[in-house]
């Protein structure tokens, strides 16, 4: 049914991607209620999607074995000239790849609908808003979309006719021959995998994943990749970043945006329980932050999306009371363990396991054996509008200032729980540096330390030196009314392989501390890398935790510092003259405090 589509420009892409792709029908989506009943009634007559007796309007999907995370490796940003990549991006010019992929686009739909999907990222009427179009042929890809964006006709109204929207192609590459029996997860092998972006042309091509970000393309193709370089070019910004609201015992408001890498603790963060009286934490947003600065002079934050993509294992009530109780109904679980009395599971989650289930690869399991039974990456799709601390002001067009900005990084080793930047270049170098052990969300070595600048290393669609650039210049833009910067690190090891910090609800403390630095309310002691609080200057009221492990986060240990050095000037010197002046001072500056 094509409703009243008056833009002549989506409907001729619309029209070439069909001719290219062969669908067996075009449905073009409206984001009902009605439309995710009929996918989803659809998906489960075709054993794809498992209904939850439990949980009501929720389903469980098991992806197939090789397609379980983001694909760094097959992740491409493709401008004409590669310097504009840079260092840290697989690059392809973009004639090369579009041939290839066009190669791979042909006939990839047959047999299958190819859903048209109008979505906004951010609220309708926001003047931070983006509207995207995508192309897809994964019914489990729009069900998520419905969630984690705002799907509409009022988006096609908002277009008009001749509005600008970002395109975005999706196949999962598996086109089905007649009557050929379709699999629970259709995809293609990694070789033919390729998420691939043209930021010259606000493009974005995905072919042969279903999972996550390689397939829900408002999130980090458009959000982060594609959004960060029209930010450079419009003077705003696209940041990995969580957003909260936390207010203080006196009323006052604070708002805090915070970047830590994949599986790092931005939902945790964002739904924190605090653990000091009176405190109040809300979320307004747990993965992205769109930011422009307001007339009033200040950085207002937007979140783009509309719903939760959420690390499962760990998840608890104990760890995130709020993320399960969002968790409640009306959500997608993939990749988690189904029980027999017919809801999900995974590792982490408050008392036993269940003495028997499936696992995430369809198997008999049982806590006995040898494997997980819901893979690292298994995640939850889940409306933000369900969670209980969700704020009130999450959809405000105009979008909450922030007055904290937040860093950091997994790292067993050497970075303190925190640290204060000694100003905006010191905060950008501290961003610029971060540095963190890789995760389950991408396919490929986990554990290992690699720089994950600002978290952005995997999302950053132009040349991160220029991306450091466009901080430097936000800070000079903003003056006396940019944010205070902070690195965290909640993951710090003792010799026995345990973490030495409670994190999650105890994280108040350090966000409290940040808070009164802000206000000049309390203290911090200089040292080399920034300004720490001393054990008096955090709320430890209530803490349980062992004197040792409190020195220990809270010291500057400079040898291991000074064994960071050459890390530091490798990770510069791949960007080379293009790196930013300031920043290459800042490594100097912090060289000279560790060895005086
Ligand atoms: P993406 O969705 O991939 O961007 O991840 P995220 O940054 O939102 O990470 P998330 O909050 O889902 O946390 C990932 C993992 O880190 C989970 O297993 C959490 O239980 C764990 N985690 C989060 N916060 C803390 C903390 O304060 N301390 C410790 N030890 N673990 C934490
Ligand atoms: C991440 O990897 O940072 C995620 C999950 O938020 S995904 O949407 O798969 O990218
Ligand atoms: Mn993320």
């Amino acid at each position: 049914m094509e409703f009243n589509v008056r833009h002549e420009g989506l409907k001729k892409w619309v029209r070439e991607a069909a001719e290219i792709c062969k669908p067996a029908a075009i449905v073009w989506c409206d984001g009902s209620r009605a439309e995710y009943d009929r996918l989803m009634a659809e998906m489960v007559a075709g054993g794809m999607a498992v209904p939850l007796k439990k949980r009501p309007n929720s389903f469980l999907f098991r992806s197939d074995p090789s397609d379980v995370a983001r694909v760094e490796d097959r992740t491409f940003i493709s401008t004409t000239d590669p310097h504009e990549a840079g260092p840290t991006n697989n690059w392809m010019d973009p004639k090369e790849l579009k041939t290839i992929m066009q190669d791979l686009y042909k006939g990839c739909m047959q047999g299958r609908s190819m859903y048209v999907i109008p979505f906004s990222m951010g609220p309708i009427n926001s003047p931070i808003a983006k509207i995207g179009i995508q192309i897809t042929d994964s019914p489990y890809v729009v069900c998520n979309m419905h969630i984690m964006t705002r799907v509409s006709r009022q988006v096609l109204d908002a277009l008009g006719s001749d509005g600008e929207f970002i395109p975005c192609l999706h196949s999962v590459g598996a086109p089905l021959s007649p009557g050929q029996q379709d699999l629970k997860w259709p995809c293609a092998p990694i070789e033919q995998k390729f998420i691939s972006h043209f930021p010259e042309d606000n493009l974005i091509w995905s072919y042969g994943s279903g999972y996550g970000g390689n397939a829900l393309l408002g999130k980090k193709c458009l959000a982060l990749r594609i959004a960060s370089a029209m930010a450079r070019r419009e003077g705003w910004m696209a940041e990995h970043m969580l957003i909260l609201r936390l207010t203080n015992p006196e009323g006052r408001q604070y708002h805090i945006a915070a970047a830590f890498p994949s599986a790092c603790g931005k939902t945790n963060l964002a739904m924190l329980t605090p653990t000091i009286k009176g405190w109040k934490c809300e979320t307004i947003g747990d993965d992205i932050a769109w930011m422009k600065i307001n007339p009033d002079g200040k950085l207002h934050a937007i979140n783009p999306e509309a719903g939760f993509f959420g690390v499962a294992p760990g998840t608890s009530y104990a760890s995130n009371p709020m993320a399960m109780e969002t968790l409640k109904e009306n959500c997608i679980f993939t990749n988690c363990v189904q029980t027999d009395d017919g809801d999900i599971w995974w590792e982490g989650l408050d008392g036993d396991p269940p003495g028997h289930g499936i696992d995430w690869k369809g198997r008999d399991w049982t806590p006995a054996s040898k494997e997980t039974g819901a893979h690292a990456n298994a995640r939850f799709t889940a409306p933000a509008r369900q969670c209980p601390v969700i704020c009130a002001d999450w959809e405000k067009p105009e979008g909450v200032a922030i007055d904290i900005f937040i860093f950091g990084g997994r790292r067993a080793g050497v970075v303190p729980l925190v640290n204060e930047a000694f100003d905006w270049d010191h905060g950008v170098f501290l961003g610029a540096t971060a540095s963190s052990e890789t995760t389950a969300a991408n396919i490929g070595d986990i554990g290992a330390l690699r720089r994950d600048p600002f978290a952005m290393k995997p999302f950053c669609g132009y040349n991160m030196a220029d991306y450091f650039r466009h901080w430097l210049d936000m800070g000079d833009k903003l003056g006396p009314q940019a944010p205070r910067i902070f690195y965290v690190n909640w993951f710090r090891k003792n010799t026995a392989g345990k973490f030495m910090w409670t994190g999650y609800g105890d994280n108040c403390r350090v966000l409290k501390w940040m808070c009164d630095r802000v206000d000049g309310k309390v203290g911090a002691r200089k040292t080399p890398i920034g300004l720490l609080p001393q054990e008096k200057d955090l709320d430890l009221t209530n803490l349980q935790i062992a004197p040792e492990n409190l020195r220990e986060l809270l010291a500057v240990d400079l040898a291991a510092w000074r064994t960071e050095i050459q890390s530091l000037e490798e990770h510069f010197g791949q960007f080379k003259e293009r790196l930013p002046e300031r920043l290459a001072r800042q490594l100097q500056e912090l060289k000279g405090r560790l060895n005086r």
